[in-house]
């Protein structure tokens, strides 16, 4: 299977540190977001994986890219571990690119992979989210597609007053945390939300969701929404994941993120709690 990771919004909500750089690139505690999700890819078993980039986004192909350069001034320098993660990453997979011309939604950013993707299932990772969970999420998602032979996509829990920052299901659970959708719901008031299940960021779709993007109007925003593509998919199921996940779009939520993976660095850990317990003393 491949998968295709959007990555060319213009990150408005962390103006100005996205004005001149990839929100995909801000780090999470010591790697650039993006790299969790491609990582998240090869753990889930995929291993050709295509990136939409815009302007302003050149750093992530730089990222994954070989740097002759820094390699030898490693090496010359003798800093043999760094340099095994400097080529690790290059190593992770085969990785290509393709440039949404107007930022006109997620839905658009999906439809630019059509040509990469032909007739195969695949799955979309937004670039901008972190998974963390005993199997990775895609992989997860992955079963079920494989199991129902439908699209799939992951879902929380949100409590009742954040429905309205999110995509909202209404299914049928046909086992324990996996649901059978009837119906989906961009950004819905509380009170009309048909649940409290979010769409999350992360997908499997089977290919006729590129007619189906085809066949929608610009929604919320002047965006053509994936949330009102996948609403036109004759079966699509929903995976309440066992894991987290993490939307580093957010300033308040990529901070929190990085302080939560600090704390799972057993050389970071002490010294942070130590920190933090000072800070919170004197606030
Ligand atoms: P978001 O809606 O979170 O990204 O899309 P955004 O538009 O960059 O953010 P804000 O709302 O302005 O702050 C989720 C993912 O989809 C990509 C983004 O780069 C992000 O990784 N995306 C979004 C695209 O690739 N193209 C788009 O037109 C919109």
């Amino acid at each position: 299977m491949k998968a295709v990771i959007p990555a060319a919004g213009f990150g408005t909500r962390f103006l100005p540190a996205t004005k001149a750089q990839a929100k995909e690139m801000l780090p999470v505690f010591d790697k650039p977001t993006i790299q969790y999700v491609v990582e998240e890819a090869v753990a889930s078993g995929i291993d050709d994986i295509l990136i939409v980039t815009g302007r302003n986004k050149r750093s992530i192909e730089d990222h994954f890219d070989k740097s002759f350069e820094l390699e030898q001034t490693l090496q010359s320098g003798g800093k043999y571990e760094i340099l095994k993660q400097v080529r690790d990453i290059t190593d992770l997979a085969d990785i290509c690119y393709v440039r949404q011309k107007e930022q006109n939604g997620l839905g658009d950013a999906i439809h630019c992979a059509k040509k990469h993707i032909g007739g195969e299932a695949f799955a979309v990772m937004l670039g901008d989210s972190i998974t963390k969970g005993p199997v990775p999420c895609t992989k997860q998602l992955i079963d079920v597609y494989e199991k129902y032979d439908s699209s799939a996509i992951s879902l929380e829990a949100v409590p009742k007053s954040k429905v309205e920052r999110y995509g909202i299901i209404k299914g049928t659970e046909v086992e324990e945390n996996i649901y059978n959708i009837d119906k989906l719901v961009e950004k819905p008031l509380a009170h009309q939300a048909p649940s409290n299940l979010a769409i999350m960021g992360r997908y499997v779709l089977t290919p006729d969701i590129f007619d189906k993007i085809d066949e929608t109007v610009p929604g919320v925003g002047g965006e053509i929404q994936l949330t009102d593509a996948l609403s036109k998919l004759d079966s699509i199921y929903g995976v309440l994941f066992e894991g987290q996940t993490y939307d580093i779009g957010n300033r308040l939520e990529w901070l929190k993120t990085s302080i939560e993976f600090a704390m799972d660095d057993p050389k970071s850990r002490d010294n942070l709690i130590k920190y933090m317990s000072e800070i919170i003393k004197d606030a």
